[in-house]
């Protein structure tokens, strides 16, 4: 059942062009993410690991190389495209979670289904499935301010879900959050994994990510190591 890979990345560098001086962001990177992984992706500060998401997200492009995004090189497409491809292919939650603020949790799902025009019966029915999903079933009136944390990365988790997207990216999803929330996030992205999404988490936490079927280190834009666990046959 391998098809083409979700996500194949061909000797990809990422240059910051700062007028002065040019920053090497990403240095030669090739790297190949099936369908269904769950990866975690590690490394210090200033290795990498975001110039990373931004490129997998589609918010920003390689300077040289080639991202295959479903078979599609993302180098190749105009800045309508990509829009299109991030709304229908890619869910992102933050670290800070990025909730629209005075604006319910049902509201705040049913907004990237808004965008991509699903009638509004449609819509709300798909956004309080997902609530429940995530466990708020009873808190879809809520305002994020009246969410704990946790609650809130929840409702960010069932928002990144709306349109369906095959892969999910985070960018240190727990980083805002105390250990018990964290680990019942963790859970949730593992039961996503269980259910056939794609999940890539940006962590430094070893605990997070090993949660993760795969890790893989980042130093000075470049792969350093990646390992896959085995996965548990239950
Ligand atoms: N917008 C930018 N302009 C210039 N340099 C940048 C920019 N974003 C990141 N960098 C540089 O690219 C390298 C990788 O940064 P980043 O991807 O943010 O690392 P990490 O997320 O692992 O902390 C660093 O040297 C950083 O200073
Ligand atoms: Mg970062």
């Amino acid at each position: 059942m391998m098809g083409k890979p979700l996500i194949q990345l061909e000797n990809l560098v990422k240059i910051y062009d700062t007028g002065a001086i040019k920053v090497l962001g990403l240095k030669k990177i090739n790297l190949t993410i099936e369908r269904g992984e769950f990866v975690a992706i590690m490394g210090h500060s200033g290795s990498g690991k975001s110039t990373l998401m931004n490129i997998l997200g589609c918010l920003d492009r390689p300077t040289l190389g080639h991202y295959y995004l479903d078979g599609t090189d993302v180098a190749e497409m105009t800045p309508d495209a990509l829009s299109d491809i991030r709304n229908r292919k890619i869910g992102f939650v933050f670290q800070s979670f990025n909730l629209i603020s005075r604006t319910s949790a049902l509201k705040n799902v049913e907004l990237p289904m808004t965008y991509a025009r699903v009638p509004k019966a449609r819509r709300r029915a798909r956004a309080q499935e997902l609530l429940a999903r995530v466990g708020l079933g009873a808190r879809m009136g809520h305002m994020p301010n009246e969410l704990s944390g946790g609650q809130r990365q929840r409702v960010a988790i069932a928002r990144a879900l709306a349109n369906e997207p095959p892969l999910l990216l985070a960018d240190e999803p727990t980083g805002n959050l105390d250990t018990a929330a964290s680990i019942e996030i963790m859970e949730l992205f593992t039961e996503l994994h269980r259910e056939g999404v794609t999940v890539v988490l940006v962590t430094h936490e070893e605990d997070i990510a090993a949660f993760a079927k795969r890790v893989i280190r980042f130093g000075d834009g470049q792969i350093l190591s990646d390992v896959r666990r085995e996965e548990k046959t239950c």
